[in-house]
């Protein structure tokens, strides 16, 4: 039979799609990929009411280490593997994807809104961003910083980046880990202030100039629900916002930035003077950096 990767979208239960819904409600059992994020305004029950399907939650050692019980007898059965957004926004469910193949199932995807594309909402234009990063919760001993790299290219080019924040569920401490112990940690959910201040950490510690605290910056909150927010200003206020439940993601703008977006984007900050000096700064710093540049070869020939 068929494995469904079905996308939910955004927020509310009836984001599914009509397609999405009518596949889920043929299925023998219905998966609800739980940790790469989350249905900001729907619980497990609420899902199971709408679909008259018991939902089962798959963490990621199920998906990643328990392919094979997702797909147990697919061959006979149709099975609904349910993702937030879009199946295939951000994390691909490839492993899953492949095994499927190997044992011959046929598998369908169903398409949905994901934050890749929804951020569009907040006045960019989605042809004009770069490489999307992630940013993951520091540690004291633990920073990893490939982002910056990347976030540097897209800036140099001009474009937006779109940084995805961590989001850590089912994870157990070291103590209980190394003890064994099957004892899980609240969930956490970066939030915009978190993810602010680790990136001016990196800044300060890698000294590249990928981005700077009076760089212009959106953050993104709750996309796609009735409390979606967005706020414009530059990345050291960012440090400085309370910005509430999750959601969140943050969006670093690039020199390209075109006057229509921002005169968008304006509407969502709160020194809307300063904000646009900061994008005009940085697109006078661009061209200026340019000419420099054509200067600099025309004196080599
Ligand atoms: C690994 S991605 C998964 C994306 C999802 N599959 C999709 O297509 O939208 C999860 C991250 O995307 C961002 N994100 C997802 N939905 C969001 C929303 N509604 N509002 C703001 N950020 C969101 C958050 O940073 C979150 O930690």
């Amino acid at each position: 039979m068929v494995l469904y990767l079905i996308g939910l979208g955004l927020s509310s239960p009836e984001d599914i799609t009509v397609r999405g819904l009518k596949a889920v409600q043929k299925c023998e059992r219905v998966y609800l990929e739980a940790y790469t994020s989350i249905l900001m305004a729907a619980t497990k029950e609420d899902l199971e009411s709408l679909y008259d399907r018991e939902v089962i939650l798959a963490d990621r050692e199920l998906v990643e280490s328990g392919s094979d019980q997702i797909l147990e007898n697919a061959e006979n059965v149709d099975i609904a593997f349910l993702v937030v957004g879009d199946p295939f926004g951000a994390t691909t469910h490839t492993d899953l994807i492949i095994r499927a193949r190997e044992l011959g199932i046929p598998v369908e995807a169903i398409h949905n809104a994901s934050v890749m594309n929804a951020v569009g909402a907040c006045g960019l234009q989605l042809y004009n961003f770069g490489q999307t990063v992630s940013l993951v919760f520091f540690m004291d001993n633990w920073k990893p910083d490939s982002f910056y790299d990347r976030i540097k290219e897209n800036r140099e080019l001009g474009l937006h980046t779109l940084v995805l924040l961590d989001i850590k569920v089912k994870e157990q401490s070291f103590e209980n880990m190394a003890r064994g112990r099957k004892i899980y940690e609240p969930p956490r959910y970066m939030n915009i202030e978190t993810a602010a201040s680790q990136l001016l950490e990196i800044e300060t510690l890698r000294k590249g100039s990928a981005y700077l605290p009076e760089t212009p910056c959106v953050s993104i909150s709750r996309l796609g629900s009735p409390q979606q927010k967005f706020i414009a200003g530059t990345l050291a206020e960012m440090a400085e916002l309370e910005s509430g439940d999750p959601l969140h993601s943050l969006v670093i703008l690039g020199h390209r930035t075109h006057e229509m977006e921002v005169e968008y984007l304006l509407e969502f900050a709160k020194d809307k003077e300063g904000f646009k000096n900061a994008v005009t700064k940085e697109v006078e710093a661009a061209k200026a950096a340019q000419m420099a540049a054509v200067a600099e070869e025309e004196d080599d020939d």
